[in-house]
């Protein structure tokens, strides 16, 4: 019943039906274009790393963007289906310890311009868990940006609002020459509270362990 709902849902969606007329394997594609007209944190014959790639919507986009002079690395646990040529694949739990030195294999030792997740942790409905959960990711992503983003590199990170953002907001701030939180328009988000933090220029480095110290 509740599959049948869900399915309905995505039916109706307007995002949905436009991903599949324009061959994105998912909506969250045009979540990426919408930071991208803001921020323009993607550039032609860019790498790009994303964590938390699968299907592989936000992957077509940035294959897009970085052209055939460029490359794409998509990290999850599950399948991705996004086949571009400049798109390399990476099965993995971003947890792993190994995780990192995959994705400088995978990118045969050069350091990424633009490090990007959209990973969410499964949801379990209760707020106050689901938001700290998905602050960890954050860190976490950080602790793989630390050592695989090149310095003046870009970050785009999704977090849930919670107070405790405000405190990560202060690192971040002071790590990037450029720092924002950037909501994506509400038709878009599944979760009310999802929000996107862009870094543009980082030259602070490493920042997960100040972020670790500041969420205590
Ligand atoms: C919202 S989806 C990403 C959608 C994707 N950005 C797109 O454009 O199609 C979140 C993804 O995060 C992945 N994820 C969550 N925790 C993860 C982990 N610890 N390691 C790797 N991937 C993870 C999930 O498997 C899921 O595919």
């Amino acid at each position: 019943m509740a599959r049948n709902r869900w399915l309905a849902e995505r039916r109706a969606d307007p995002w949905v039906r436009m991903a599949k007329r324009e061959g994105y394997p998912s909506r969250a594609a045009y979540k990426l274009k919408h930071i991208q007209r803001l921020y323009s944190i993607i550039s032609p014959g860019d790498v790009v790393v994303e964590l938390g790639a699968a299907p592989g919507g936000m992957l077509k986009v940035a294959s897009e963007l970085v052209g055939e002079r460029g490359l794409v690395l998509g990290v999850d646990i599950r399948p991705i289906h996004c086949t571009e040529e400049n798109v390399r694949h990476l099965k993995i739990d971003i947890y792993d310890p190994s995780a990192p030195r995959e994705v400088m294999r995978l990118l045969d030792g050069v350091r990424c311009d633009v490090l990007i997740s959209d990973a969410s942790p499964n949801l379990i409905g209760v707020p106050e868990i689901d938001t700290l959960k998905q602050l960890d990711i954050v860190i976490r992503c950080c602790e793989i940006a630390d050592e695989v983003l090149k310095d003046g590199g870009n970050i785009m990170l999704k977090a849930f609002e919670c107070p405790e953002l405000a405190r990560l907001d202060r690192v971040l701030r002071s790590c990037f020459d450029n720092y924002k939180r950037v909501t994506t328009p509400p038709s878009l988000r599944k979760h009310s509270s999802e929000v996107y933090l862009v870094g543009i220029g980082r030259w602070e480095a490493p920042i997960a362990p100040l972020l670790r110290a500041a969420v205590g």
